[in-house]
């Protein structure tokens, strides 16, 4: 197989394994530990609630963004076009997987392009990793045209580059040189025409990184935070079963490893700029949670994918059940918009607490 063959692989294995196996943190991401407090007289009508929001210029119906997660393969281009026309009928906002099986193999850029075909009007959010922006081992860091193309490729409205830095320690076939992406990341900011969102994959990011990744120049952070998906326990499943079993021990003991979302998104606050939650929200519940900790939108991967398996329908049935529970949840409370469920009291108990306390947040 040669390097491109091998990202094609790479990337059907990670979505037969997330959506199938066992692959969530243990932990969970502590949306327990956030309690929102009811309002026995809210003087909103259920219907009248409004779940529009604007993010880096663009104004979406709800504030969901279905999380960047695939392209490169047959089935992640069903799965694309599927996403992209809930996106589309929904009105959020929307970010493919990785683009750099495309960059390297153009013959593929298909299975994302047709996210802009099933999706005109919605916001798109391009997706490049951190660490092809350094030169590793195998493989030189992208050029900045090759940069602009991933944009290019779906006439994206901004770009997601991605810290996934568990999941290169864990991967067997990992790159591992993060030296310079830093500058890498300034360097990008600086010259792509469309807003840059720094984007963690399942192991958060802290006060400090969030401000540091503010002074790069990125307009908006992705907290990715502990709770969901893991990333180590993905590649720890791949490396299994090409027995490599050091790597498969490694993604056992790094499952839980990194930062709850709901402590991601605190911390990340700090920075001043607007907070993508994603991380283990599972319900329209956990996303009023994140919501009135300060997060703009939420993030959802992995149950999304699961039902756009299966479909338009199950995508169609998993984000109205969503709304659902948001625009409930927003009525017991009295919030007649997302600023006033953001002004709503909260109480943080247990685990989360400890984290905020300890940290100084
Ligand atoms: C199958 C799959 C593939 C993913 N691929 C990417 C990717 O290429 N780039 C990226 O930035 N994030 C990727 N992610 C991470 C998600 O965007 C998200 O941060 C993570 O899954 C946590 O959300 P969840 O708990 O709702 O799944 C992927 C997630 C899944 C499930």
């Amino acid at each position: 197989m040669d390097d491109a063959d091998l990202i094609e692989q790479r990337k059907a294995d990670h979505l037969r394994l997330s959506a199938s196996a066992d692959v969530e943190a243990l932990a969970g991401a502590g949306w327990q530990d956030v309690r929102l407090v009811h309002d026995a007289l809210p003087e909103v009508d259920q219907c009248a609630i409004d779940l529009s929001v604007a993010f880096l210029g663009k104004q979406l119906a709800a504030p969901l963004l279905i999380a960047g997660m695939t392209g490169g393969h047959r089935t992640a281009r069903e799965v694309n076009a599927v996403l992209a026309r809930a996106a589309e009928r929904h009105g959020l906002a929307m970010g493919v997987g990785s683009q750099r099986a495309a960059l390297r193999r153009h013959d593929l850029a298909y299975t994302y392009t047709v996210v802009r075909d099933q999706a005109p009007n919605a916001m798109l959010i391009a997706n490049i990793g951190a660490p092809q922006l350094v030169d590793q081992d195998d493989a030189p860091a992208l050029t900045r045209a090759e940069v602009q193309s991933a944009i290019d490729m779906i006439h994206a409205d901004a770009l997601a580059v991605h810290l996934n830095f568990l999941q290169e320690s864990v991967q067997p076939e990992g790159e591992r040189r993060a030296a310079g992406c830093a500058d890498a990341i300034r360097e990008v900011a600086g010259y792509v025409g469309v807003p840059v969102v720094a984007k963690e994959t399942g192991a958060g990011l802290s006060r400090a990184t969030a401000c540091r990744l503010r002074e790069l120049g990125v307009r908006a952070l992705d907290v990715g935070g502990v709770g969901g998906t893991s990333f180590a326990a993905v590649e720890g499943l791949r490396a299994a079963a090409q027995g490599v079993t050091p790597s498969e021990r490694l993604g056992e003991v790094l499952r839980d490893w990194g930062i709850p979302t709901p402590v991601s998104v605190i911390g990340a606050l700090a920075a001043g700029l607007p907070v993508v939650a994603t991380g283990g929200i599972r319900s329209g519940l956990d996303a009023a949670k994140a919501l009135a900790l300060g997060a703009t939108l939420v993030g959802v991967a992995r149950p999304l994918l699961q039902a756009a398996l299966q479909g338009d329908a199950a995508v169609e049935a998993w984000i109205g059940q969503f709304l659902l529970e948001l625009r409930t949840v927003m009525f017991l409370t009295g919030s007649a918009d997302l600023a006033a469920l953001r002004a709503q009291p909260r109480v943080v108990t247990g685990t989360t607490r400890q984290w905020l306390e300890q940290l100084k947040y």
